[in-house]
């Protein structure tokens, strides 16, 4: 439907849609499944064995580097029993052996070895490889995808902001920690609107204010929303903050207008990567139900041992755990909201380019989204909806 011509384009998606079982079922089949979910990146994966797990919308994915030095992607389950294959966020294996009955599979995902393998006159080992999954690397990092809607890759997702994005080496970042992992007691679409918002920054996060005077921007492509803001030259009285502009070190690699610049890119529909002279993180926000959500986390950066460059970094890490912890003050006090049956839609304003676009996609895959008001129990069922 034309932006224009539909009735809904300046309101937001309705309350009922964050916190309905349904809804979220036809997300997950609908938005989820088919949209590409990022894992870690090549340099967490250096040796043959190394490998990474991501679970999210009920399935368990495992990324693993093999012998031939290929990445390549596998469902997290044995093809006997069903068992959960490999534990834990990462780790490095020779073969992948099943706890339960010791079936094993090669790096490659290929059936090697079946104990009592006589018991099974019938196993073709050749048909009971690990089920493969979609994977693509984009600048060094591996993302997944369940299934293929016909959906563009990432890189052609990212291709508007590529010129932008170059310069900060993603090929070459290696991880500065471990992936965190965040319960939030909200609906996934929360964690997104509120990071695609950039109505609340001056309001809701002194320390960005700060940081950014007025600068902040937002901007919104078919597949990434761009948020962006300086960092200005009047020091901040908050220690931190007034720190980090005093000692982020000039970064060789980034063009003059991006030494001082934070960028944040989010693809749809739930990744974010917040780009920074000193260090790139992604986050990503997993749907675990319909009013709870895993906020995934991890921080690469180039490696830069100079003093003032590790200072810059743990100083950025401090500024924006406020950020964070402001944030989901503020998620939480809407999910609460959205749950009073006074509250049905809200008016989005020409700026919010962001939230606007994003209602508009989900609108479009999950058209019940334009009803305001809850329907009965079982309507995606009378309505055919589930698939
Ligand atoms: Fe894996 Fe039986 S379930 S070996």
């Amino acid at each position: 439907m034309d932006v224009e011509s539909d009735p809904n384009g300046d309101w937001s998606l309705p309350a009922w849609t964050y916190s309905d079982p349904e809804f979220f079922e036809l997300e997950m089949r609908r938005v989820i499944r088919p949209s590409w979910q990022v894992v870690c990146h090549v340099s967490d994966l250096p040796q043959a064995g190394d490998y990474h797990t991501l679970d999210y919308a009920g399935e368990s994915i495992i990324v693993i580097r093999g012998d031939d030095d290929q990445l390549r992607a596998f469902t997290n389950v044995c093809r006997h029993r069903g068992a959960r294959l490999m534990d834990g966020p990462s780790g490095c294996a020779r073969k992948l052996v099943c706890p339960y009955h010791a079936w094993t599979y090669g790096l490659d995902g290929q059936l090697v070895g079946v104990p009592m393998k006589s018991d099974y006159p019938n196993l073709d080992p050749r048909k009971h490889g690990l089920a493969v999954v979609e994977h693509e690397v984009f600048e060094g990092f591996i993302f997944v995808r369940l299934e293929n809607d016909g959906g563009p890759s990432v890189a052609e997702m990212m291709a508007p902001y590529w010129d932008e994005v170059q310069p900060y080496r993603f090929g070459s970042l290696q991880a500065m920690g471990r992936v965190t992992l965040r319960p939030r007691a909200v609906n996934w679409k929360n964690v997104g609107d509120n990071y695609s918002d950039a109505l609340h920054i001056p309001v809701a996060h002194p320390g960005l204010k700060r940081l950014m005077g007025n600068g902040y921007g937002v901007e919104a492509r078919d597949h990434v929303d761009k948020m962006w803001g300086p960092i200005i030259d009047r020091l901040s009285n908050a220690p931190s903050e007034r720190a980090y502009q005093k000692y982020l070190p000039h970064v060789p690699h980034l063009p003059p207008e991006r030494q001082r610049t934070w960028l944040y890119l989010k693809l749809w529909p739930n990744i974010a990567f917040d780009i920074y002279p000193d260090q790139v993180d992604f986050m990503q926000w997993l749907p675990v139900s319909p009013t709870e959500t895993l906020i995934r986390e991890i921080a690469y950066a180039v490696p830069d041992d100079r003093r003032e460059m590790r200072a810059a970094r743990y100083l950025n890490w401090r500024i924006n755990r406020q950020v964070n912890a402001e944030d989901t003050g503020l998620i939480t006090r809407v999910q609460q909201g959205m749950a009073s049956e006074s509250f049905t839609v809200g008016p989005l304003g020409k700026s919010e380019v962001a939230l606007r676009s994003f209602c508009r996609k989900i609108r479009t895959l999950i058209p019940e989204a334009r009803q305001w008001h809850k329907p009965a129990p079982g309507w995606s069922r009378r309505q055919g909806s589930t698939t």
